[in-house]
């Protein structure tokens, strides 16, 4: 139901607790052709290193080489090296990388929107999913929008799911919710090099079944990219190159995300089908983002052992599931996103912390000014210190 007005005249409420309410339902709202759109075009990177540590260079860039056939995803999970964020990270690299480019340019990076990757994915592919959940804040900063995730909300999310799948216990016979996380991790080791043949040898390609597998070094693009006329820098993980960057700066980079997934068998049922394209939703979202040409599937058995491999060219994969089971559109979720956008823009106008969330199920998404001032811990010291001097 919608908040009910207060006709007492005797009583405002206050801006702060009133959430403004955006509802996704009905989608026709948002059907036809997309809002234009502009190829993400990319304005920075970093990386981080084995240990984690943040690096401004290319050097957490790898190579896509075809992994081998059969082989076994569980092998090395007692020595995965998992990392997993202890603190907030906020948007601190994003921002630190963005300082460092402005700096050198001498000007400010203008945006209407500043955040990574995986909040704008939430946000386009909430209207194909009644699951979906997130909590986010979101603080305006020099006419631009920074948004972040909700750490605690989302840690407490973890736990409660893990929770869940602690009391369903789990018969013994089917893998562990780590080991499922860690196959993701393998495929990746299987199927990256630190450098194009012949540079990488022979042996270290052979040799990449015994490698130990950690999530610690990472490459992150950082893109200029548009929804109508809603600007947005966004910053995430590239998992790959399909083959060297190219030496025009302009031209697209052949990044490619790579996903493992359950094979679909012979004779898939329709609920197995229905259940993959579903997920070709978030495929598609995240690397049409970040303008990731391709996205390559690791398709593996019920226990880990890697069966095919599919590579997909992004801007496809919307086709495929008009053609298959229609269960999500992507020009819908452009135009949702545009749409929301631009209600972010009408909402968040003054200077303060607000509150960006959706409940699963809910079909709403709210935003609640929770603070009337400063930018709470979005945006970093050395970010706000350095803006006052540009
Ligand atoms: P899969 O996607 O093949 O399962 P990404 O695909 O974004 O590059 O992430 C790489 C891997 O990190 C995933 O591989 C998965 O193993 C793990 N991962 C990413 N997001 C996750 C999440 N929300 N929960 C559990 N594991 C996740
Ligand atoms: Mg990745
Ligand atoms: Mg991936």
């Amino acid at each position: 139901p919608l908040p009910t007005l207060n006709t007492n005249s005797n009583f405002t409420p206050t801006h702060m607790a009133q959430p403004i309410r955006f509802t996704i339902q009905p989608l026709h709202r948002f059907q036809g052709a997309s809002a234009s759109i502009k190829r993400p075009r990319e304005i920075a990177h970093f990386s981080y290193d084995d240990n984690h540590v943040y690096k401004e260079d290319e050097s957490g860039i790898q190579y896509f080489y075809n992994p081998q056939i059969g082989a076994d995803l569980r092998d090395g999970f007692n020595t995965f090296r998992h990392y997993e964020d202890k603190e907030d990270p906020h948007l601190d690299s994003l921002l630190k990388t963005l300082i460092s480019k402005e700096k050198r340019e001498g000007e400010r990076v203008q945006a209407d929107f500043v955040t990574w990757r995986g909040m704008m994915t939430k946000i386009m592919t909430a209207p194909f999913d009644m699951f979906a959940s997130f909590d986010m804040f979101a603080t305006l900063h020099q006419g631009t929008i920074y948004i972040e995730e909700d750490f605690q909300a989302k840690a407490a999310d973890h736990a409660a799911q893990s929770n869940t799948q602690t009391r369903n216990s789990r018969p013994n016979y089917l893998p562990s919710h780590e080991m499922m996380t860690y196959w993701g991790y393998k495929f990746e080791t299987l199927s990256l090099l630190p450098d194009t043949p012949p540079k990488t040898t022979r042996a270290f390609i052979e040799n990449r079944t015994k490698a130990v597998v950690s999530n610690h070094a990472q490459h992150c693009s950082i893109v200029r990219t548009a929804f109508g006329s809603h600007s947005l820098v966004l910053g995430g993980e590239v998992d790959g190159l399909w083959e060297p960057k190219p030496s025009n700066p302009d031209a697209p980079i052949p990044w490619v995300e790579l996903k493992t997934s359950e094979e679909l068998g012979q004779y898939p049922s329709e609920r197995d089908i229905l259940k993959y394209e579903r997920k070709l939703l978030k495929f598609w979202a995240q690397s049409f983002l970040l303008g990731v040409s391709k996205v390559i599937v690791g398709f593996r058995t019920k226990h880990g052992i890697l069966r095919t491999i599919d590579v997909y060219e992004t801007n496809q994969i919307p086709g495929m599931v008009r053609r298959g089971t229609r269960c999500w559109d992507g020009n819908t979720c452009i135009n949702f996103t545009t749409a929301f956008l631009d209600h972010l823009k009408r909402t968040i106008t003054e200077e303060g912390v607000y509150k960006i969330l959706l409940r699963k199920k809910s079909g709403v998404i709210e935003v609640i000014k929770i603070k009337d001032d400063s930018t709470g811990r979005i945006l970093s010291k050395e970010f706000l210190e350095w803006r006052e001097k540009i």
